[in-house]
């Protein structure tokens, strides 16, 4: 459902309405158009053809003032007889000035004024062709259509004065002359079909030409959005790395600077506990500061190691070896009983890092797993994992333990964040400090089964 209202998608709904509202719009009038200029050329076509025939007979005023008399009459026949030829003719009028029928091909009509269109006849008599469509002519009493009657179009056309020049050609007479309109119908129908094909025609080459635009123009600014992003992200992991290197600096500078008179505090402590001439309250008190003293000194190098991820020399190195060398270590340090389980994979797997970083943030996650859930087995895992288009190794610390709070989890890797009595909060900023240094990440997630699970992803080789 979300996926309807993607811009491309709504575009491309919007758009295609639109333009079916313009096809439609364009070619309804259109239709229109094509409708009343093709009635246009064919009542302009009657109109040169009975003309042409009244001047070629020299048919004038008075044939049609004095219609009844016979010459008159057979005048009248020769000039309009042959339109009854055309095609379709249901009935010719010849109207005089006083819109009196003057010749019929029906002779019962002669000398009557039978006319449904006085209004058409009228503007006829004042020299304008005029087209109309009778579909209900026959039977108006009824008032109902009677669909056996023919539609006819009625075209009423002046017939000018043969002997004047047009314009301005006097008006002898109006000719009538219906016909079926199944040709014209046809012809207009083909032309109909024709003109909503190109219109719709146009009508789909103008949408996928706007969509194809749309979408190119939708795709790149995409593209440029997701690049700044890339960028800022980028530029947060830089600025990440220099904020830790700089604190390391700074660290492992106020450490040395600790360290030597630290150093020689204890060793004094030591000297004067030997010193046999103090009493035994002294010595206990020297004894309690040359212990205060180490604790001083241990935490003072655990905080000198900070700085050593900061210099790295990378080598070419098997990943499979630099897991179980860690394993190794961590059971000679902390003890062996800790259950760490690895499914070595069988492949060689090489990579190029500084083999003491990475060992030493792996111990990190080892180490933290232990202690979140001691006697429960920590699964250490291995697996080639492209990060954007980019080879290399994921590297997977899961544990039994009961997972970090939400609250946790926004600050595991801001260093001195604690949540354990006698912690450092050094563990995790520093093992992401080591990943960054490579070019890789640090991923913390709690498990839905419970536990957490630490993973460092690292390139296989490095950034060149
Ligand atoms: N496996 C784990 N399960 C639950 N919480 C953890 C785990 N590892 C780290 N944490 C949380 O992250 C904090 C910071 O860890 P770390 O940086 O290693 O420092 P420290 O171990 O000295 O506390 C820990 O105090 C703990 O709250
Ligand atoms: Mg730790």
């Amino acid at each position: 459902m979300r996926n309807v209202t993607t811009p491309p998608r709504l575009f491309a709904i919007v758009s295609l309405l639109m333009i079916i509202m313009m096809v439609v719009v364009t070619g309804l009038t259109q239709a229109l158009f094509f409708r009343q200029s093709i009635i246009d050329r064919e009542s302009v076509i009657v109109s040169d053809m009975a003309n042409a025939l009244a001047h070629e007979h020299l048919i004038s005023a008075s044939d049609m003032a004095n219609y009844s008399n016979a010459a008159a009459m057979e005048h009248l026949g020769e000039g309009f007889g042959p339109i009854s030829q055309l095609s379709g003719t249901q009935r010719i009028k010849v109207f005089n000035r006083d819109y009196t029928i003057v010749w019929s091909d029906n002779p019962g009509m002669l000398g009557t004024k039978h006319t449904t269109h006085i209004g058409d006849l009228t503007r006829a008599m004042h020299g304008e062709i005029r087209a109309v469509f009778n579909s209900e002519e026959a039977d108006t009493s009824t008032g109902k259509h009677d669909s056996s009657t023919p539609e006819s179009i009625e075209i009423y056309t002046p017939i000018f004065e043969a002997t004047q020049a047009r314009p301005g050609a006097a008006v002898i007479g109006v000719l009538s002359l219906s016909r079926s309109p199944l040709a014209l119908n046809q012809t207009i129908r083909d032309g109909l079909y024709l003109l909503w094909t190109v219109i719709g025609l146009t009508g789909l080459v103008l949408f996928s030409a706007l969509y194809k635009l749309f979408t190119l123009v939708y795709s790149r600014q995409k593209l440029a959005e997701s690049r700044f992003t890339k960028l800022s992200a980028d530029h947060d992991h830089i600025v990440q790395l220099e904020k830790l290197s700089a604190m390391g600096e700074i660290v492992s500078e106020i450490a040395h600077q600790i360290n030597n008179p630290l150093v020689g505090v204890i060793n004094l402590a030591q000297v004067a506990e030997r010193d046999p001439e103090i009493s035994e309250k002294t010595r206990r008190l020297l004894v309690a500061i040359e212990k205060s003293g180490i604790e001083c000194s241990d935490f003072v190098q655990r905080l000198l190691r900070l700085n050593q991820a900061a210099r790295s020399e990378p080598q070419s190195v098997e990943v499979n070896d630099l897991v179980q060398d860690t394993i190794a270590f961590f059971h000679q340090t902390i003890g062996k009983h800790h259950t760490l389980a690895f499914a070595e994979s069988d492949k060689r797997l090489m990579i190029v890092v500084d083999p003491v970083l990475i060992r030493h943030a792996l111990f990190n996650f080892i180490h933290n797993a232990i202690l979140a859930a001691p006697d429960k087995p920590v699964v250490i895992s291995l697996a080639a994992e492209e990060l954007e288009g980019v080879p290399g190794y994921l590297l997977s610390v899961t544990d039994g333990g009961s997972g970090f709070s939400d609250d946790a989890a926004k600050k595991l890797f801001k260093p001195f964040f604690t949540t354990r009595p006698g912690g450092t909060g050094l563990g995790l900023s520093v093992a992401q400090f080591i990943a960054m240094k490579h070019g890789g990440i640090v991923r913390a997630e709690n498990l839905p089964v419970g536990g957490a699970r630490f993973s460092i992803w690292l390139p296989s080789a490095p950034k060149p």
